[in-house]
C-alpha cells in the first residue's frame, strides 16, 4: 500500500485539504447560492465517519493543514466533536474553519478548545440592511456578536473574508478595513468567482482587488508584504496598522496556479482537484465500498493527482463555466 507523500502530476506537493461538512447553510448569499436551494439528501453526504477517515487518510499521506468549510459547518450537527477528532490526528499542523460567523456566539469557545486554530468568517458589509440584502437572510448583529465571542474565544488568528460586488458594497471597502483595524484582525477581499448559476448576470457587479487597492489608498498607506500564505492570497500591510493583513484574492487576474498545494471534497464526497475544473473522483462511493481495507483509496488518490489540472480558468465575463455552487465546493 502507498503510504508516500502526496504530489500530482505536475510535481506539486499537496499538503491541504479543504472538506465540506455540509452543502447546507442558514444564509443564502447571492454570490454562492440561488435564492431557492434543494440541498442534498443526507444519504449522499459524507457522515461524520467517513469525513474522519478521510481525514486520517490525508494526513497519513502528509497533508498539514484542514479547512473545514460548508455550507457553513456550524449547522452540521456533531461539527465540535469532529473538531476535536481532526485536531488529534498525528501530522496534521492546523485545523482550521470557514464559516458565515452566525452561531459563533455558542460556538466559538467549544471549536476553540476543540482544537481550531483560524477562523476565517465572512463579512460583507457592516450596514444591517445591506448585510440582510447580501446575505438574503442573515441578521449583521448575530455576526458582529459571534466575531466578538470568537475574539474573546483565544483563536491563533481570526480573519475577515469579503466578497466586494459593485452596486453592493463597494463602498464599504474602508470601513471593513476600519472594522479589521479596531478588532485587531486580518481582512481579505475577494473577487466573485462565477461558480454556480445563481440568477443573475455576474459580470455587472465585477469589482476587481485593483479597485478595492485605490479605495483602501484613499485612507490608508499600503505597503507591499512578501508574505504568503501557501495559497492565492496576496497580502499588503498597512503602515499605520501593523496589526492587520490585508489580503486580496483574484480569481481572475492572478494566476496563483503554479503553486497549488491544496485539493478539496466536496459535502457529497467528490474530491475535487482544482476548483476551476470539473473533474472529481467519488470517494465516497470508495468510502463505503470499502469500509475495512484503505488499500483502493490510497489507490484512487494517486490516480487522481496525476490528473489535476495545470491551472484553473474563469472568464471575466462573469459566464457560468462551473455549474457546481460554491456551497457544494468547499469554498
Ligand atoms: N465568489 C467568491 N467567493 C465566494 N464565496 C462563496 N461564493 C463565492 C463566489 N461565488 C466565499 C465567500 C464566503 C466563503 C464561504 O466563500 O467569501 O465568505
Ligand atoms: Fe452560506 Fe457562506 Fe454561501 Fe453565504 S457564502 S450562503 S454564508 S455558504
Amino acid at each position: 500500500m502507498s503510504q508516500n507523500l502526496l504530489v500530482d502530476g505536475h510535481g506539486r506537493r499537496i499538503d491541504y485539504l479543504r472538506i465540506s461538512v455540509t452543502d447546507r447553510c442558514d444564509f443564502r448569499c447571492v454570490y454562492c447560492m440561488a435564492e431557492h436551494m434543494t440541498f442534498l439528501p443526507r444519504a449522499r453526504v459524507l457522515t461524520l465517519e467517513e469525513i474522519y477517515r478521510t481525514a486520517r487518510l490525508f494526513t497519513g499521506r502528509g497533508v498539514r493543514k484542514i479547512r473545514l468549510t460548508g455550507g457553513e459547518p456550524l449547522v452540521r450537527q456533531g461539527i465540535v466533536g469532529l473538531c476535536r477528532r481532526i485536531a488529534a490526528l498525528p501530522g496534521l499542523h492546523e485545523l482550521v474553519m470557514t464559516t458565515n460567523g452566525s452561531r459563533l456566539q455558542e460556538l466559538a469557545v467549544p471549536l476553540a478548545e476543540a482544537g481550531v486554530k483560524r477562523l476565517n468568517i465572512s463579512l460583507d458589509s457592516l450596514d444591517p440592511e445591506k448585510f440582510r440584502a447580501i446575505t438574503r437572510v442573515g441578521h449583521l448583529d448575530d455576526v458582529l456578536r459571534g466575531i466578538e465571542a470568537a475574539r474573546a474565544a483565544g483563536f491563533a488568528r481570526l480573519k475577515i473574508n469579503a466578497v466586494i460586488m459593485k452596486g453592493r458594497n463597494e463602498t464599504e471597502v474602508a470601513d471593513l478595513v476600519d472594522f479589521a483595524i479596531r478588532n485587531e484582525i486580518d481582512i481579505s477581499f475577494i473577487e466573485e468567482m462565477p461558480l454556480g448559476e445563481v440568477g443573475r448576470d455576474r459580470g455587472e457587479s465585477f469589482f476587481s482587488s485593483d479597485e478595492v487597492r485605490s479605495r483602501i489608498a484613499e485612507r490608508h498607506e499600503l505597503l507591499d508584504s512578501v508574505e504568503q500564505s501557501g495559497g492565492p492570497a496576496r497580502y499588503q500591510r498597512l503602515a499605520r496598522h501593523p496589526r492587520t493583513r490585508i489580503g486580496f484574492i483574484s480569481p481572475h487576474s492572478h494566476n496563483f496556479c503554479s503553486t497549488c498545494n491544496r485539493v478539496r471534497l466536496t459535502a457529497e464526497g467528490r474530491l475535487l482537484l482544482c476548483l476551476g475544473h470539473e473533474n472529481s473522483v467519488d470517494l465516497l462511493g470508495l468510502l463505503r465500498r470499502h469500509p475495512l481495507t484503505d488499500a483502493p483509496l490510497h489507490a484512487a488518490l494517486d490516480k487522481a493527482l496525476q490528473s489535476k489540472p495545470l491551472r484553473h480558468e474563469f472568464s471575466r465575463d462573469g459566464e457560468v463555466q462551473i455549474v457546481r455552487f460554491m456551497n457544494a465546493s468547499g469554498g
